[in-house]
């Protein structure tokens, strides 16, 4: 297997390298052989470049780099972010830009509360929080269509175009309800969605949902608002099981998602092409203060590269994959109930020492 690296900016680096020493432990446990390559990509790179800070004035990841890209089996990538570049350019620049270039068009999102783990949530459980958000990751509100009109002057118009095809709706339900069936869990699939105002865009959704669904009688099929579902992630998260949702709403209720599951210290998140090369990263941010401190907590990463592997094993058929990412996701949570807490500074343990732990326990693992 080869994997491309890229470590990004502030705590990127170091969250990754956890995640790559947590690999080093599960591929000898397995046995299996691998090959990394690291990527320079990132905002420093830009501003060493002499990259403008405040507008896009080359490319934050080139298109030769792009192409090597695609030879990979997977990238790893830690964070993006950085503090002296306005915001839009590298979210731009770079991970919008591979998440288009590379078509991958899911951003899959467990949301899985781990044990020993504190949620928010009073009197919830690992046993009630175990769930998962299929974002589609390529359309919507992302695609960067509309413009500004009399910028500057009283009578100012933006317009940002929520575009949806039948094609990039249709994919995304379709992987949907396929993973529902895999998962074996309670056979709910809801589609989340707003059909009473956005009545052209998500009647598509509506319509393309109730049309594939008939393919999967077994399948319950489940529709939910988004503000409704909001409320329910809070009241009755037990209640879900998968979730099909537009770009814009996906990345916003995953944020939610995220903190009930622990925060942003846990949460991993996919951008997957079935067909092509998937991205993973944690979902948290690059946490400029905490940069070389050795005290961000490495387990969402960990946790990205746990589903790197079982779905790079998905897709190839390689049952040793399947296997490794399945050893880490369970050695995480032998970890996880020995931690302090899941925020950054408060676990009790280092960066670097939390990634030792977890990969002791793989190693230990029957
Ligand atoms: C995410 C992030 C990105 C998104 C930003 C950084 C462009 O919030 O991965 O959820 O909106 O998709
Ligand atoms: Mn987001």
């Amino acid at each position: 297997m080869r994997i491309a690296v890229i470590g990004g900016d502030g705590t990127g680096p170091e969250v990754v390298a956890e995640g790559l020493k947590v690999l080093r432990a599960v591929a000898a446990k397995v046995g299996f052989e691998y090959e990394t390559k690291d990527f320079n990509v990132s905002g420093d790179r830009y501003l060493a470049a002499g990259g403008d800070p405040n507008v896009a004035s080359m490319p934050i990841v080139s298109e030769e780099e792009i192409d090597e890209l695609r030879g990979y089996d997977a990238i790893y990538l830690g964070a993006v972010g950085h503090p002296d570049i306005a915001p839009g350019i590298l979210e731009k620049g770079l991970l919008l830009r591979l998440r288009f270039a590379l078509d991958q068009y899911i951003n899959l999102r467990p949301v899985k509360l781990y044990p020993g783990v504190e949620t928010p949530l009073a009197g919830k459980g690992p046993e009630d929080i175990d769930f998962v958000v299929v974002r589609e990751n390529t359309e919507g509100l992302y695609t960067g269509m509309g413009g500004n009109q009399y910028q500057g002057t009283a009578n100012e118009v933006a317009t940002q175009v929520m575009c949806n095809t039948r094609h990039g709706v249709e994919r995304a339900i379709r992987y949907a309800f396929e993973l529902c069936k895999r998962r074996n869990d309670k056979g709910r699939l809801t589609l989340v969605g707003k059909t009473n105002v956005l009545t052209f865009a998500h009647g598509l959704w509506y319509r393309a949902f109730c049309e594939i669904g008939e393919e999967y009688p077994d399948i319950e099929k489940d529709y939910n608002h988004v503000d409704a579902c909001c409320m329910w992630f809070v009241k009755n998260p037990d209640y879900y099981d998968t979730i099909v949702v537009c770009n814009m709403f996906g990345d916003i209720i995953t944020d939610l998602g995220a903190m009930i599951q622990g925060g942003m210290g846990v949460a991993a998140g996919g951008n997957i092409n079935p067909s092509g090369v998937s991205m993973f990263e944690p979902i948290g941010g690059s946490a400029p203060k905490y940069t070389g401190q050795n005290v961000i907590n490495p387990v969402a990463a960990i946790a990205s590269l746990a589903m790197l592997l079982r779905e790079t094993g998905q897709n190839t058929g390689e049952a040793k994959l399947i296997d490794a990412g399945d050893r880490v996701e369970a050695a995480i949570m032998a970890v996880t109930p020995k931690m302090d807490s899941q925020s950054a500074k408060r676990m009790g343990y280092s960066t670097t020492e939390v990634g030792d732990l977890v990969a002791q326990a793989v190693t230990d693992a029957e």
